[in-house]
């Protein structure tokens, strides 16, 4: 595409008008990978996944595999999982627990915090330290590393700015879903499958589709999953854009912080941590405002998920939460990984009939997964042929013809959080959604600079500055 087409297009998407063909196109495809992906902070994991020592979990950003470990210090780190000689993966395992990671193919091994350690015949095939010094050598780490409540993101940006920056105002959200307790939350996953969709699709769904729940899920609702008795209840909520990301809320019968946390299932002692964690405005959200967070995104691909259904034959519901990833595998494919998140402290069995929540609705067989796959397919495939080119979509819901809204954003009085939140259907957060992608594929690409494989300390170990041939004798190591 040209320049004038892509101005062109930026143009659309930022008043809503959406070149159907975004969603299924190798050029924008392109863009995405050089511009986006290359730059902003991608969620890989969360710290509960690998809390001892060499615990390690194997995650994608596009196409760059990371290991993500926990090193004997206690350090969390995402190396890149490349062999320095000739560049074979060196983790073939998902997840696991390893002091070492012996590459396959000649077997150079590097301890858990990259450091390599090991050359099979290091004196005959390079004449020891005098030919190649391994003191110093680490895999490539990546070039930004940030947590927030234990989530784990990397960025290929080497001048990201600070992880908490980049979340701006919706970490005032994220708290929701991962601080209910001073010990956060724990995981159980990822559940891991591909869909033949388009990645915005899914973030943009959760980051603000109410609309689509009256009918795509009406199935969902008629057989009485939930105690709302009509999916219509999701105009009475608000949504809600603030930093990098925005979400959904539904609205809950009028009562106290108590009264409303235990109308969607948590019980006494969970809803007391919740108080002593959250600030005054996050529990006015819920006390106040009657507002309780449901689905959201975190620009780019991260989402999120909290609702309370039935999940036994009684009147009684229970809230799960969950994450997910949108990870591009091509403009038609998608991998998601998708994780059931749970508060550390909650008892047991609160902990296994969230689970149970969780698998009912969401994941590879959720009843609302396979509602809204279906659509995300057939939407993708059509954008692939060539009279989506022709068509601009609208994604103007909540903007009337002169660009005034259809109704005001909520006030201070009314909407205690952060941002910008609008009660009722409106696709506020799907054009901030797209008009953030807008501006990140507006930018030109990031120069990439060569790396020297060097620790800044030059830092060894005993067994690095040995003379051994191989270093992989101690402890364990992961190899396939
Ligand atoms: Fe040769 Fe890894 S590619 S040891
Ligand atoms: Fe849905």
């Amino acid at each position: 595409m040209t320049d004038p087409d892509l101005a062109t297009l930026f143009a659309d998407v930022r008043r809503g008008m959406i070149p159907a063909h975004i969603y299924n196109d190798e050029e924008i495809f392109r863009l995405e990978r050089e511009r986006l992906f290359n730059r902003a902070w991608v969620f890989v994991g969360h710290e509960s996944e690998i809390p001892h020592p060499g615990d390690y979990v194997v995650r994608r950003v596009l196409d760059d595999s990371f290991i993500v470990s926990r090193g004997e210090d206690g350090q969390v780190r995402a190396l890149f999982n490349m062999c320095l000689h000739r560049g074979m993966q060196v983790c073939r395992a998902e997840m696991g627990n390893a002091t070492h990671f012996r590459c396959p193919y000649h077997g150079w091994s590097y301890r858990n915090d990259g450091r390599l350690v090991g050359l099979p015949f290091h004196r005959d095939a390079y004449g020891g330290e005098a030919g190649f010094r391994r003191k110093g050598q680490t895999l490539l780490p990546a070039p930004s590393l940030g947590t927030y409540n234990g989530l784990v993101f990397v960025s290929l940006d080497p001048e990201a700015p600070p992880l908490r920056d980049y979340l701006g105002d919706f970490a005032f959200y994220l708290d929701y879903y991962t601080r209910q307790s001073e010990s956060g939350i724990e995981l159980r996953g990822p559940q891991r499958w591909r869909i033949k969709a388009n990645w915005k699709i899914g973030a943009e769904n959760f980051a603000g589709d109410m609309y689509h729940t009256p009918h795509t899920h009406t199935s969902v609702v008629e057989i009485g999953l939930f105690r709302e008795p009509k999916a219509e209840k999701r105009k009475d909520g608000c949504t809600y854009w603030a930093g990098s990301g925005g979400g959904t809320t539904y609205k809950l019968p009028p009562g106290t912080l108590e009264e409303r946390l235990r109308y969607v299932g948590y019980p006494d002692a969970m809803i007391e941590r919740m108080k002593a964690n959250w600030s005054r405005e996050q529990l006015d959200v819920v006390g106040r405002d009657g507002f309780l967070i449901s689905a959201a995104s975190v620009f780019p691909n991260l989402s999120l998920v909290h609702n309370w259904p039935r999940v036994e034959d009684s009147d009684d519901v229970l809230p799960f939460i969950s994450l997910r990833t949108w990870q591009p595998v091509g403009p038609d494919e998608t991998e998601v990984l998708s994780w059931f998140a749970v508060d550390a402290e909650a008892p047991e069995e609160y902990k296994a009939l969230s689970y149970k929540a969780y698998l009912m609705c969401f994941g590879s067989t959720g009843m609302f997964e396979q509602d809204d796959v279906e659509n995300w397919v057939s939407l993708t495939s059509t954008a692939g042929g060539s009279m989506a080119r022709r068509l601009l979509l609208n994604s103007r819901m909540g903007l009337l013809e002169d660009g005034g809204n259809v109704v005001p954003p909520l006030t201070a009085e009314q909407f205690s959080g952060p941002g910008e939140a609008y009660v009722g259907y409106g696709e506020y957060n799907q054009r901030h959604l797209l008009s953030r992608w807008a501006d990140c594929l507006e930018r030109p690409p990031a120069p990439v600079r060569q790396v020297q494989v060097s620790r800044p300390d030059g830092g060894g170990t005993a067994d690095a500055d040995s003379d051994t041939d191989t270093a992989d004798a101690a402890g364990t190591s992961a190899t396939a």
